[in-house]
């Protein structure tokens, strides 16, 4: 058994407009580059953190990553069909996690999730694989619910399994992976605009109109149809989202007019990344996605907002291992 794994896990969006806390997908950049190592102090988790002006909890009680691990351990404790490998590792081992590159935390991009999601892969990878890829969702989810105070699986479910994911149900916990295109890409910004998703999600409205909620279901079903077909301007015309984007795009300076010169330049439709303040913009082609990048930048610089802009492509496998 490998001692020390290093790990990417990539940023997600959640939401992807009308799916609030039940659709995201992975991107196959920014992400985390983590190190999971086999320690030999039985049942200690340390953290450690190698990258400069980042500001990450190391207690374990309040760190996304290991707050995930200690679920995967706690369930390892009382599963009886984990195996001999976990057995010995719980009474012979502990585990240090070593922070290498990390998405920038509240930045709408699933920071959190993508290092909980790091963690809980790592462990499993250490273990030989007791579990599906698919089973260590409901441990990263606790890390989630640290960082935030829920544990939504919209950022996890695509960050460990890759793709456009589904959260059809929370209990019981039911994720999907949907189909999508090929030719799809991605325009990211991230205006450097601090908002925490646990004040994001205060926000929101606690009951919405039926007339709202038919729209939104609307979109959502039209999303995933577009998505399966492979339908570019089904997939531009579902993005909208009636419920939480009025309220949210309140705490983003420069979301509509961002928004306006992602669709001027070519964009089939977008939205906000997550909680925000990250907004992302879906192109039919790499050549498109990057026009729609130098919209959403020069917005935000007119404005006087500093931002971060990524071009990328549907992250297909989720975390995954980088060297061992
Ligand atoms: N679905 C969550 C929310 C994602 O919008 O609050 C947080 O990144």
């Amino acid at each position: 058994m490998s001692k020390t794994i290093k790990i990417f896990s990539p940023a997600t969006v959640a939401n992807i407009g009308c799916g609030f806390d039940v659709l995201g997908f992975a991107l196959e950049k920014p992400g985390d580059v983590i190190s999971v190592s086999l320690t030999d102090t039985p049942g200690s988790i340390v953290i450690r953190n190698e990258i400069a002006n980042l500001n990450i909890p190391l207690d374990p009680a309040r760190n996304t990553t290991t707050v995930a691990l200690q679920a995967y351990l706690d369930f390892l404790k009382t599963d009886k069909h984990t195996g001999t490998t976990a057995s010995h590792f719980i009474s012979n081992h502990g585990i240090e996690v070593i922070f290498h590159e990390k998405i920038k935390p509240g930045s709408g991009l699933g920071s959190s999730s993508a290092s909980a999601a790091a963690g809980v892969f790592g462990l499993n990878v250490l273990l030989g694989n007791p579990l599906k890829k698919s089973d260590l969702v409901q441990f990263a989810m606790q890390g989630e619910s640290a960082a935030c105070g829920v544990a939504h699986a919209d950022n996890v479910a695509p960050a460990v399994l890759g793709g456009f994911v589904l959260v059809r149900s929370y209990m019981p916990l039911d994720v999907v992976a949907l189909p999508y295109p090929d030719n799809l890409f991605v325009a990211i910004v991230h205006p450097q605009i601090e908002i925490l998703t646990e004040d994001a999600r205060k926000i929101l409205p606690e009951l919405v109109p039926l007339k709202d909620a038919v729209r939104q279901w609307g979109n959502v079903a039209g999303l995933v149809a577009g998505l399966a077909k492979g339908d570019h301007t089904l997939i531009g015309r579902s993005l909208q989202d009636v419920i939480v984007e009025p309220v949210r795009a309140t705490l983003i300076s420069g979301y509509y007019e961002a928004k306006q010169a992602a669709m001027t330049a070519g964009a089939l439709g977008g939205n906000i990344s997550g909680s925000g303040p990250s907004m992302f913009a879906f192109c039919s082609t790499f050549e498109t996605a990057e026009a729609v990048a130098k919209a959403f930048a020069e917005t935000f610089n007119a404005l006087g907002i500093e931002n971060q802009v990524y071009v990328s492509g549907i992250n297909k496998e989720g975390v995954r291992v980088i060297a061992d």
